[in-house]
């Protein structure tokens, strides 16, 4: 596995390789990421190049949010992609990325990207969006890897590539969760054991608003239970949500549902979503 920390190295690296499949990251990866870089593996095959970034994004921080308190464990996450089967690790500085102030920014459509994560989160979109096209023609990769926990992200990156005809295959990984059923995330890691067993809360909740609604409650009835369900445990939840799979707008019967939540137990904020069948 090569290491590049330039464009200019890693362009060289996959000049003339096929297939290139890529996960792009923001490091301190955990056994979810790792299932994407298999998953990438396989899809580009054993004469493939398997390329995964690794870069804390400034342009999808807020100022308050936890950019500088993002943990930076280069040395580990290379060690565990080695074991992953990845071919390339692009780990670029931020003064190699971002040269100067990055103006010119890609900003997806309000309809997907200023509602739920993109209503708590103002510009995450727009910043997730302007990193990753830089990435992509950086990478130039035929296969990129996204993970289902950031359902949101992987819809609104699928438009991007296919609003802009990238000629890039999107994949889906699926969430992994530890033996109770926590989502696992970086974020994970700021929590406290005491707390990793409240976090337990957030998805037995999703997965009780699929249930209830495919019972027979209403779509605002259910919502407002998984708020008051989480709110009377402590949290601030900022949605729960049930959205039709396909594009995140409201769900007409027989739609493919989704049950997405986001809340913050304590300091930290934790997203997590359950795809499900509506009534
Ligand atoms: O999902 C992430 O870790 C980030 O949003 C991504 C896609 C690597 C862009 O910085």
């Amino acid at each position: 596995m090569l290491i590049h920390h330039t464009i200019a190295a890693q362009r060289a690296a996959l000049r003339g390789r096929a297939p290139i499949a890529f996960v792009p990251t923001m490091g301190n990866l955990h056994e979810g990421h790792l299932a994407l870089v298999r998953q990438a593996r396989a899809a580009a095959g054993p004469d493939g190049q398997v390329v995964c970034s690794i870069f804390v994004n400034r342009l999808q921080f807020a100022p308050h949010e936890d950019f500088d308190r993002y943990p930076r464990t280069l040395e580990r996450d290379c060690a565990l992609l080695r074991e992953a089967g990845c071919d390339h690790v692009f780990a670029p500085d931020e003064a190699e990325l971002y040269p100067e102030p990055q103006g010119y920014k890609v900003q997806p459509p309000s309809a997907l990207a200023d509602i739920l994560e993109g209503h708590f989160r103002p510009g995450f979109f727009t910043g997730v969006c302007t990193v990753v096209a830089k990435l992509f023609h950086i990478v130039q990769p035929h296969i990129a890897v996204f993970g289902k926990k950031d359902y949101q992200q992987l819809m609104v990156i699928r438009r991007m590539v296919a609003q802009m005809a990238l000629p890039i295959e999107i994949l889906g990984g699926e969430t992994l969760r530890n033996a109770q059923g926590l989502a696992l995330s970086s974020r994970n890691g700021y929590l406290s054991d005491e707390q990793r067993e409240q976090a337990l809360l957030l998805s037995r909740t999703l997965r009780d608003m699929l249930q209830r609604h495919a019972a027979g409650a209403a779509l605002e009835e259910t919502e407002a239970w998984a708020m008051a369900q989480l709110s009377a445990a402590g949290w601030a939840p900022d949605y729960m949500v049930l959205r039709r799979q396909h594009d995140l707008g409201t769900p007409a019967a027989g739609d493919a549902l989704v049950a997405l939540g986001a809340a913050k137990l304590g300091n930290t904020r934790l997203i997590d979503n359950i795809e499900g069948r509506g009534a």
